[in-house]
């Protein structure tokens, strides 16, 4: 038995708070009746509807994929390009949590639960995204400390970040640079390096929480633990 708010965050429906907000105003129904107890317990038979739709309560996949330069972040493409979904094999309607540009390698999680989706991407949650950047040009230490400062894209201040220099290749003119954030703007490491006049040349994203590449080559994928899964929920308990 679950928290009837749990179980409709589960199915991706939207985040617990506001499915908390749904029962409350009366619009959840669990076998046709009318629920307004946040703490209501239900099971795997019961039918839980919302505005009259029934939802879905299909088994959470979770995946970590190694993702390509070349392939698109979306589960569909007009272009008919590759996409990251094309890659990992299951008939489960997932879906990419957050988003990597088609030129961008690295750590991406997939999944059909939308709560999980919520705990990774929302900033309030400062979870770690974990960049390694190519960029042109010979970066400061002036420049290193405002974008762990913040840095203005499209008119918004970055949040607080960390940022540090790996290595510097003096003959090529370029600064390996790795900058770690909680928010996932739109092309956001690409913009905060614009912002103080260097171009990225290559991007990797090496980490999100505590999910790193080990063990995957460009391409591959792996299923999540039960385990991992518990920790991004804040359940897991060591005992
Ligand atoms: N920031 C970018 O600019 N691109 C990505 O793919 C991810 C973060």
């Amino acid at each position: 038995m679950e928290r009837l708010q749990k179980v409709i965050a589960a199915s991706g429906y939207t985040s617990r708070r506001k499915a908390e907000e749904l029962i409350l105003n009366g619009k959840v129904t669990v076998n046709g009746k009318k629920v307004y107890e946040l703490g209501t317990k239900v099971d795997t038979k019961d039918e839980i509807k919302i505005d009259g739709n029934v939802i879905s309560r299909e088994d959470k996949e979770y995946y970590l994929l190694y993702k390509p330069r070349g392939v698109i972040t979306s589960t569909s493409d007009d272009k008919a390009r590759k996409t990251v979904t094309d890659l990992i094999n299951t008939k489960k309607r997932i879906y990419p949590v957050g988003r990597l540009d088609y030129d961008t390698t690295g750590v991406l999680l997939l999944t059909n639960d939308g709560e999980f989706t919520n705990i990774i991407t929302h900033p309030s949650k400062k979870i770690d995204k974990v960049y390694v950047a190519k960029v042109k040009g010979i970066v400061n230490y002036m420049d290193i400390k405002k974008l762990c400062n913040g840095v203005y894209i499209d008119g918004v201040k970055t949040s607080k970040a960390k940022a540090k220099i790996k290595k510097y290749d003096k003959e090529k003119q370029t600064t390996i640079v790795e900058l770690i954030i909680h928010e996932g703007k739109n092309h956001q490491v690409k913009k905060m390096f614009e912002s103080l006049g260097y171009e990225v040349v290559k991007l990797k994203r090496e980490k999100v929480a505590f999910f790193d590449l080990k063990g995957l080559k460009p391409g591959e994928y792996r299923s999540l633990t039960p385990k991992e899964v518990k920790i991004i929920y804040g359940e897991y308990k060591n005992d």
